[in-house]
């Protein structure tokens, strides 16, 4: 089995990595390659791939390669974890809209937009050189943002699932809470990529007892806190919304918070300075506890679960994932991207049924799948109006000022990324 990973001189790859090596007997990927443009960076994170494949006896090759056609050529998976411009460019969309007083944030808000505009015909340009030489592969989108990018792929017809960490991450660490192993929990997860709650924990599968509540009961401070969000608010809304729906429900206050501290990007490109030194050991052969500070943590097992059950070698037969809604949530369209569990095989991901959706969380999902359906048309037909439009969707931004004045933002600090500007 060969498996491609673009954007593999990632500073996460070391984690995908390890997935690999560990899950071996669930996926056994004989060639991995790992493509990136930046090939310096790309010879350190492979020579770590290299040794971790090498201590914990995995037998598979590491390729690494700057030429992107011989890369995915035959490949059977392809992971995306690009980021287009890099932190250079997260930085700008983690700062400008903080000018108006709306969030700035890679992938929620004005931020997001721009990463949609400069991110989606990079993807697909790749996607259509992966089906040139092998229509069949799979290809497993982690790029952000991953419900636009995603529906895009759909769109043109590629065999694409958009893949997140929010859900495992919250898996695993309910699990802890409740002493039982991940594979016990089953999320009631539902939303659209960024943008979900869990509004159930259950046991042993989809049909399993539900412990949210006791969970709540017990330990939604905990719970509140590692979310950032006011512990009040779970206990109101009983369910548990993710981190990301702070920017939504405490959004001014976010905004007073990041006026005041370095972005994340910023915080990240330090991290990532210090992660390639440390790559850059040739006794380091394993992945560093520092890789569990950047937001991706047990990214590498969803991936790797995900393959697995898409290449047919196994995998959990319900994961969570963003794929096409075909009438899940009836109050969104059919080709609306959605992140919900759902049933995962060789023919793909298909969700399952999901219960009755509070309005108040449908509310806000219809919005913002509005928003993302004007982000693709801008980011594949380009032209400052559709910028304008998206923005004037966007909850978060929504006058008529900040959209203006956003928009010429947007497309200042983007010129050299969009090819229409
Ligand atoms: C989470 C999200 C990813 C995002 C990442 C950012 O894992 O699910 O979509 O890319 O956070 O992490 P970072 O360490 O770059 O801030
Ligand atoms: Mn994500």
């Amino acid at each position: 089995m060969k498996l491609t990973v673009v954007g593999g001189g990632s500073t996460y790859t070391p984690e995908l990595v390890d997935g690999f090596a560990r899950l071996r007997d669930t996926l056994p990927v004989e060639e991995l390659v790992l493509v990136d443009p930046a090939a310096e960076r790309l010879e350190l994170v492979g020579g770590l791939a290299r040794r971790i494949f090498a201590k914990q006896g995995h037998g598979g090759r590491v390729v690494t390669t700057s030429d992107l056609d011989a890369g995915v050529a035959d490949a059977d998976a392809v992971l995306l974890q690009l980021r287009v411009g890099g932190q250079a460019a997260r930085e700008q969309d983690e700062t400008w809209p903080l000018e108006c007083g709306c969030v700035g944030q890679e992938t929620t808000g004005a931020g997001g937009l721009a990463k949609a505009l400069r991110t989606v015909p990079v993807v697909l340009d790749i996607a259509e050189r992966v089906r040139r030489t092998n229509p069949k592969a799979w290809i497993i989108d982690f790029t952000n943002p991953v419900g636009i990018v995603t529906r895009a792929l759909l769109q043109e017809g590629h065999r694409a699932v958009g893949l997140c960490n929010v859900a495992i991450g919250l898996q695993r660490k309910f699990a802890a809470r409740l002493g039982v192993a991940p594979a016990e929990v089953h999320l009631d997860h539902v939303g659209l990529n960024h943008l979900t709650w869990e509004t159930g924990v259950r046991l042993g599968g989809p049909e399993g007892e539900n412990v949210l509540p006791a969970l709540l009961a017990e330990h939604g401070a905990a719970i509140a806190a590692d979310l950032r969000l006011p512990p009040a608010l779970l206990d109101r809304l009983g369910v548990v919304p993710s981190y990301y729906l702070r920017y939504y429900y405490t959004h001014d206050e976010v905004v007073r918070e990041m006026r005041t501290k370095p972005s994340r990007a910023a915080e990240v490109a330090a991290m990532e300075r210090e992660l390639l030194e440390m790559y850059g050991d040739p006794s380091l052969d394993e992945k560093p506890a520092l890789l569990a500070k950047r937001g991706g943590a047990f990214y590498s097992e969803a991936a790797v679960d995900l393959a697995a059950a898409l290449l047919g070698g196994g995998g959990s037969p319900y994961q969570v994932v963003n794929a096409y809604n075909r009438g899940t949530l009836p109050f969104l369209p059919d080709d609306a991207v959605i992140e919900v569990q759902a049933a995962v095989g060789p023919q793909g991901a298909a969700p399952l049924p999901v219960a009755p959706v509070d309005p108040l969380y449908a509310g806000l999902m219809a919005s913002v799948t509005t928003y993302e359906d004007l982000a693709l048309d801008a980011a594949l037909r380009g032209g400052r109006d559709r910028v304008f439009r998206a923005l004037l969707a966007h909850p978060l931004v929504g006058q008529y000022a900040y959209a203006d004045t956003l928009t010429d933002q947007l497309i200042a600090h983007n010129r050299e990324h969009l090819a229409w500007a």
